[in-house]
């Protein structure tokens, strides 16, 4: 069967990866989160103490990004491939409140961006990916077969975000999940290097009253449209 690229871009917290992981598996393609990515650099900023709530070194950041490997191991259990920071998974540490307060100063950064759409790109190369992000079907594959873009209002991811938050046992308060999902919204489309924006010719996906099970069968019938 034709393998295709499938670029899935969108605000925070949109259930992109969910999707993502649920169509990957139906069509045996690779998955491929990039806000992973994003988030394990952030992780390696805050353990060196480069970003701080008052101060972010980026000239030493940008200086240190030859040190940082980012890699992907397939976990059969959970069924989809977990991120690794130079060897080490933290898969789970990526996900923190504070990793995410951070994560879009560090994204804004060109020289991270380079590094990381260019390893994007390497993983992507052989088609058959599925590919979640805010810039992918903009900057990373503008040539991908299908380009989804999803929103939902700030609130209802908010909402979301913060049951995963409170699920996986940490304590959080909703309106710092929302404080965040706005900020992140904000940096992400307003800064200079491949700001979130909708690709001229993907599909926006208003997921805001949409179960899990229709958004994955409207997305589904997409793809097999495509193929
Ligand atoms: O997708 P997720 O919410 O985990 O992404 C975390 C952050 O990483 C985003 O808020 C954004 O700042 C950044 N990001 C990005 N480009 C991507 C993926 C994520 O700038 N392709």
């Amino acid at each position: 069967m034709n393998k295709i690229t499938i670029a899935i871009d969108g605000f925070s917290s949109t259930g992109k990866s969910t999707v993502a992981k649920q169509l990957a598996k139906y069509l045996g393609y690779i998955y491929v989160d990039t806000g992973a990515m994003y988030r394990a650099v952030t992780l390696y900023a805050m353990e060196k103490g480069l970003i701080s709530d008052d101060d972010f070194n980026i000239e030493a950041l940008v200086y240190q990004l030859p040190n940082i490997e980012i890699s992907f191991k397939f976990n059969e259990i959970l069924g989809f491939a977990e991120v690794y920071l130079n060897g080490i998974n933290v898969e789970k540490e990526i996900r923190t409140l504070k990793v995410s307060g951070f994560v879009s100063q560090v994204a804004a950064v060109s020289q991270v961006r380079h590094k990381l759409v260019e390893q994007q790109q390497k993983m992507g190369k052989d088609k058959g990916v599925v590919m979640d992000g805010r810039d992918i079907g903009t900057v990373v594959f503008p040539d991908a077969e299908l380009k989804l873009f999803m929103t939902a209002s700030a609130e209802k991811r908010a909402i979301r975000r913060y049951e995963e938050l409170i699920g996986r046992g940490d304590k959080v308060v909703y309106e710092d999940v929302l404080q965040n999902v706005q900020e992140r919204d904000h940096i992400d489309t307003t800064r200079k290097d491949s700001p979130l924006e909708k690709a001229k010719d993907a599909i926006e996906i208003d997921n805001s009253s949409l179960s899990l099970e229709e958004q994955f069968d409207k997305i589904l019938q997409l793809a097999k449209m495509t193929i």
